[in-house]
This record gives structure tokens, C-alpha cells and sequence, in this order.
């Protein structure tokens, strides 16, 4: 497992095909490029209330409904690719139309063909791409505005736009990288979570806030020389702590997600030209091995929709357990 990409390609087939396979609408980005894109998805989603009101009871609630996020609207920063990507069809699964800002002038393969997909699945739900550079405070706040004037609604955000920057000694780190790892994974960050906070405040419906941080942030990653990244994560958790606490009264929620060691094409970088990484990283964890991007699915569904209407200023971390060692 995880000894090259291949492998890796297999060891996720494998997995998600087995997680796939008792419910119809499920699919992670992985399976979709792997499976090439479904022109014709289930549309509904088998839930307790269906079932129930096929019986005469639909008066009782049912628990999928407090996820879904029909009708809403959100923005997904990084969303090009990796992590942001596969949140952003988390999201758009549960209802949502989403908007993904990130750097490319034009959206990838992947991007375009879960948007595809996206549209083909219909009931109101929305992938799009905007191009633009997080750290660029103006602009984020413009482009934005812009989707809720569209919109007229602004219901979820998920920065998640983020580099690894250098491996480099901190008594040799120069002081361009580590602003520029800083201005990215920090500054990005709040100002995709204070335009996001804004135009919420604007619509009054209040909302979700969803920084994605790192379990970098709680404990540095051993033999890895990333003072940067990881002070950049540590600054993110006590900025969604900051924000939670002003932005409560509105209820408007804001919590960071943390994960763990996870295969995309940011730490591919590494595991890829360093093949022993994968069983040194898998071993860092009780579960022994690295974990997928769709395994992120349910705690951004989680967290975004109002199946998490108590939880703000809260920490996730989903590392396969790598913190409590
Ligand atoms: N992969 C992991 O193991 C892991 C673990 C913990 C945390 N994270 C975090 O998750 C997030 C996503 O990581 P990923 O693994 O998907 O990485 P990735 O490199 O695949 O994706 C990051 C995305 O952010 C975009 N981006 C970078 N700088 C930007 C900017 N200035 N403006 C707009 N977009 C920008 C990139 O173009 C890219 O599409 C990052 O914040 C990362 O730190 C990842």
C-alpha cells in the first residue's frame, strides 16, 4: 500500500468502490475521474424522511435533512484540485451552488468534469470557477460580493487555498518564503473568511465559516523543517477562534478542520520523490496508513450545513488518529 502512485491509485479504486457501493449518489472526485463522468446520476437521496412519508409520517424529521444545503450558497478557495475540490462536491451533492476561486486563469480536467457533473445532477445545484488569488484582499471581497448579489443569498464558506512552501532549516529561512507561505495559508485565508462574513451578515441568514488548517497547527510534523506551514496553521486556528467569537452573535459559525497526512498533488510533491515517506507517514497514525480525500466528505458536510448548528470555534482534526500518539 502507498509504496508508489500507482499503488496508490489501485489501493483508492479499491477503497472508494467498496464505500461506493451501497449508495448510488455518493462520489468522490477520485471516482469520478476514474469512472469516467455519469450523464445520467440518481437524483434522489434515499432518506429516513422519504421512506417515512411513504408510510404517512412525515412529520417526523429526518437526519439527512439537516444536512442538506438545497438552495444554499457558498465559496470553496482552492477548489481547483486536491482537498478544495473534493469539498466543493461534498457540498454541491447536499444541494449547494458553489463557487471555487482559485489561481489558474482556467479550471483543470478535474474541475471541469465534476462541474459536469455537478449540472448533470441539477435540482438547482452549481459548480463554478472563478480566477483569482486569495491574497489579494480587494479582490476576493469584489468577486465575493459578486456571488451574492447574484445569488442573493450567502450561506457557506471553505478556505481552503493553502501552500506547503519550503522545506528549509528555520535559522536559514529566508524571510520572502516565510512571508509568502504566511501571506497564502493566513492572509488568505481570513480574507476569503472575512468577505464570506460579510456578505452573510448582509443576507442575515447567518452561516458557516469552515477554515481548513491542519493538524500541523496542534503538533509539527516530525524530521520535517516547515516552521513556516506550520506557524501559518497555528494562526488559522486561533483566527477561526476570533472570528467565532465576533461573528456568534449573527450566527454565523466558524470552525477550522485539520487534516491529517493525505495523498493530493501538495504532498505528492514529496511521496512521490520520496517513496519511504508513505509507510513513515502511515505509521504515524493508528490507523497505519495515509488517508483519501473523500474522507473529508462527511465533516465538511458536517460542519457547513445545520447539522452542526452548536459547534463554532472548534477544531476537527481527521488524521487517522496521528495526534494521539
Ligand atoms: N494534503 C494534505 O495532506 C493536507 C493536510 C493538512 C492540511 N492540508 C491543507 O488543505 C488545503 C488543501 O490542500 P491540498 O492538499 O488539496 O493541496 P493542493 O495543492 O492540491 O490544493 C491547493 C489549492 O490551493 C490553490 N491556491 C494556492 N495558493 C492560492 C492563492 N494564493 N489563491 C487561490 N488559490 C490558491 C492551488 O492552486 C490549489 O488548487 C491546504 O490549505 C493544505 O494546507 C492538506
Amino acid at each position: 500500500m502507498f509504496q508508489n502512485p500507482s499503488c496508490w491509485v489501485i489501493t483508492r479504486r479499491t477503497h472508494t468502490l467498496r464505500r461506493l457501493a451501497p449508495s448510488p449518489v455518493s462520489r468522490s472526485v477520485g471516482g469520478l475521474l476514474r469512472r469516467g463522468f455519469f450523464t445520467s446520476p440518481a437524483r434522489h437521496v434515499h432518506s429516513v424522511e422519504e421512506v417515512l412519508s411513504q408510510e404517512g409520517s412525515s412529520s417526523r424529521p429526518s437526519i439527512f435533512d439537516e444536512f442538506s444545503l438545497r438552495g444554499r450558497v457558498g465559496v470553496v478557495s482552492g477548489a481547483n484540485r486536491g482537498l478544495g475540490l473534493e469539498m466543493a462536491l461534498a457540498l454541491c451533492e447536499l444541494g449547494a451552488k458553489i463557487y471555487a476561486i482559485d489561481l489558474p486563469s482556467t479550471p483543470s480536467h478535474e474541475f471541469k468534469t465534476v462541474a459536469s457533473h455537478v449540472k448533470a445532477m441539477g435540482e438547482g445545484r452549481k459548480l463554478e470557477y472563478i480566477n483569482g488569488d486569495v491574497t489579494d484582499q480587494m479582490t476576493i471581497r469584489a468577486e465575493v460580493e459578486k456571488i451574492g448579489m447574484k445569488e442573493g443569498r450567502f450561506d457557506v464558506c471553505v478556505a481552503a487555498a493553502g501552500i506547503l512552501g519550503p522545506s528549509t532549516p528555520a535559522l536559514e529561512l529566508d524571510a520572502r518564503e516565510f512571508e509568502k507561505v504566511l501571506h497564502v495559508n493566513a492572509n488568505g485565508v481570513f480574507y476569503t473568511a472575512q468577505a464570506a462574513g460579510r456578505e452573510m451578515i448582509k443576507f442575515g441568514n447567518g452561516g458557516s465559516i469552515i477554515m481548513i488548517a491542519s493538524m500541523s497547527g496542534t503538533v509539527t510534523n516530525r524530521d520535517h523543517k516547515w516552521v513556516a506551514y506550520n506557524t501559518s496553521k497555528s494562526a488559522v486556528l486561533q483566527m477561526a477562534r476570533s472570528m467565532a467569537c465576533e461573528l456568534g452573535p449573527e450566527q454565523i459559525r466558524v470552525n477550522t478542520l485539520s487534516p491529517g497526512h493525505i495523498y493530493t498533488k501538495m504532498t505528492a510533491v514529496l511521496l512521490d520523490s520520496q517513496p519511504e515517506l508513505h509507510a513513515k507517514w502511515a505509521s504515524s497514525n493508528p490507523l497505519g496508513r495515509l488517508g483519501l480525500p473523500e474522507e473529508l466528505r462527511g465533516v465538511i458536510a458536517w460542519l457547513a450545513s445545520d447539522a452542526s448548528t452548536f459547534c463554532t470555534g472548534s477544531d476537527i482534526i481527521v488524521s487517522g488518529g496521528h495526534t494521539i500518539w
